[in-house]
């Protein structure tokens, strides 16, 4: 682990310290203009995106290459960058950047035509995959057919549910409680990004079927037309995906890293 990935931590802490306890303007840092405030929309129901811890922290991939953006940023651009997260249901997310409420959404985006934002570029790489629980008859994409399946409301998840053959698809808006669900035989599989899949494999009670619905790759969300703050976090995504940490945190988080 590098030196930087050690100080960013740290600035991560102080910015959430900052987010809980005031909400005065940031104090700047010596010698350097104003700071600037970045809010970023999550759904914090998706571990090892983003989940809370029992202190009620938002953590996970997403909020440590945030801070890691932060960091960046504010050594690039030689003014101190706050980012800080407002914590919403996801389906809620791409309203409230329409609505200017937010400037950024991170929380595991993939590419869907049906929303009409601005795409950074990738981050990490991924696939919608089924999850089944233990000792299910399901075990390729193909045994979907004609069953019952659990998606996040407004989530790719959902689309690609929908187009599997005579299956009846159930939106629910919280990830957790899909798989409340699916532990009660309410559903008879998930559909979900495949690192948030594995978590739950790893939790013991279920088992993910062979094969994929969808493969693609995560982004972040801007207001459609805000090409502005997309150049910004590109450039962060550009000097993130090349740098160690990068690696270290796909590997941390068990996430594929983009092929180079
Ligand atoms: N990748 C999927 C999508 O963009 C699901 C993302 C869900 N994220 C979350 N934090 N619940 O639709």
């Amino acid at each position: 682990m590098t030196s930087k990935f050690l100080k960013m931590g740290l600035a991560a802490t102080m910015a959430c310290t900052m987010v809980a306890c005031s909400s005065q303007p940031a104090a700047t840092e010596e010698g350097s203009e104003e700071a600037v405030t970045i809010t970023i929309g999550v759904s914090p129901d998706y571990a090892p995106y983003e989940s809370k811890d029992t202190d009620g922290n938002i953590v996970g991939f997403d909020p440590d290459m945030v801070a890691w953006f932060e960091e960046y940023l504010t050594e690039e651009e030689g003014k101190t960058y706050n980012l800080e997260f407002k914590e919403m249901s996801f389906d809620n997310i791409i309203t409230q950047l329409q609505g200017d409420q937010i400037d950024l959404g991170v929380s595991g985006f993939t590419y869907s035509e049906e929303r009409a934002v601005e795409w950074s570029d990738p981050y990490i790489k991924t696939a919608q995959v089924a999850v089944v629980p233990e000792g299910s008859s399901i075990t390729s994409i193909d045994d979907l057919k004609g069953k019952h399946l659990a998606a996040q409301t407004g989530a790719t998840g959902e689309i690609a549910a929908n187009e599997v053959e005579d299956a009846t698809v159930s939106s629910v808006q919280n990830v957790q409680d899909i798989f409340t669900g699916l532990s009660a035989n309410q559903y008879d599989a998930a559909i979900v990004d495949l690192g948030v899949g594995k978590q739950y494999v790893e939790s013991g009670s279920f088992t993910m079927v062979d094969g994929t619905l969808l493969d693609e790759e995560n982004y972040i969300v801007a207001k459609e037309g805000n090409t502005e703050m997309i150049d910004l976090i590109n450039k962060c995504i550009a000097a993130f995906t090349e740098s160690e940490d990068y690696l270290t945190l796909c590997d941390q988080y068990d996430l594929l890293p983009l092929e180079k």
